[in-house]
């Protein structure tokens, strides 16, 4: 049987009870389970692919109660982590969800709908035959492009020079990307990149929109 190559890795990592509390008890009121449904919003639409333990997340959509925000990520105690942190704040414009983002992009998000894709630090897989497990791939590049609005923004940060330069390659190869002066919002500091810092790694900014414009309303 062919298995899919996947961007991560599934750690054994701890689950705090506090965690496994809020995904048992909390994941049915913030969470959205993984299915075929296209998410429905009215209003501006972000996913962040891959939150980690959702501090900038929380961070983001509490700074923009005009838009709608969604994580996705793998890990069940960053998923926990942040499912205690939107009921603490009593966020009603997050929403989490824990699959593979490649999926939840390509079955539950409609084309043309979002307002911004957010990828921070990605996993770097820095050894050259790891690369194929980096997300970003001409058919990640291609994909996101497709899911968002027109002027829509890929914003993506990563502390690795070389992923930086792979990525900036393979976004601007991107028929559907163009480069953006600025992105959907100001970024904190993420915990990922917090780390890169302390290392001495160069943090790279990458910010692409979805080119061409918005058909004509009729
Ligand atoms: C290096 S961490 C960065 C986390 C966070 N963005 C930060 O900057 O602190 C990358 C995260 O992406 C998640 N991830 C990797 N591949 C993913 C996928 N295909 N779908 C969802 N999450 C993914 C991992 O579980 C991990 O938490």
């Amino acid at each position: 049987m062919n298995r899919p190559i996947r961007s991560y890795v599934l750690r054994q990592g701890r689950t705090t009870p506090a965690q496994k509390r809020a995904l048992e008890e909390l994941f049915p009121k913030y969470g959205i389970p993984f299915s075929d449904q296209k998410i429905a919003s009215s209003r501006k639409l972000v996913l962040e692919i891959g939150s980690g333990m959702g501090e900038t997340t929380l961070a983001i959509a509490k700074a923009h109660p005009e838009a709608d925000f969604v994580a996705v990520e793998v890990h069940g105690p960053g998923v926990g982590s942040l499912l205690n942190a939107i009921e603490r704040e009593q966020l009603a414009n997050l929403r989490v969800i824990r699959h593979d983002a490649l999926d939840v992009l390509e079955h539950m998000i409609a084309d043309g709908s979002l307002a911004a894709i957010h990828l921070f630090f990605p996993d770097p897989w820095p050894k050259k035959r790891h690369h194929k497990r980096r997300m970003v791939q001409p058919s990640f590049a291609a994909l996101a492009a497709r899911k968002l609005k027109h002027g829509g923004i890929l914003h993506a940060a990563t502390d690795w020079p070389d992923y930086a330069e792979h990525m900036q390659e393979v976004f601007s190869k991107e028929p559907l990307l163009e480069s953006a002066p600025a992105g959907f919002t100001s970024r904190p500091v993420t915990k990922f990149e917090s780390r890169g810092q302390r290392l001495g790694h160069p943090i790279r900014e990458l910010l692409f929109r979805r080119a061409g414009k918005a058909p004509a309303a009729r």
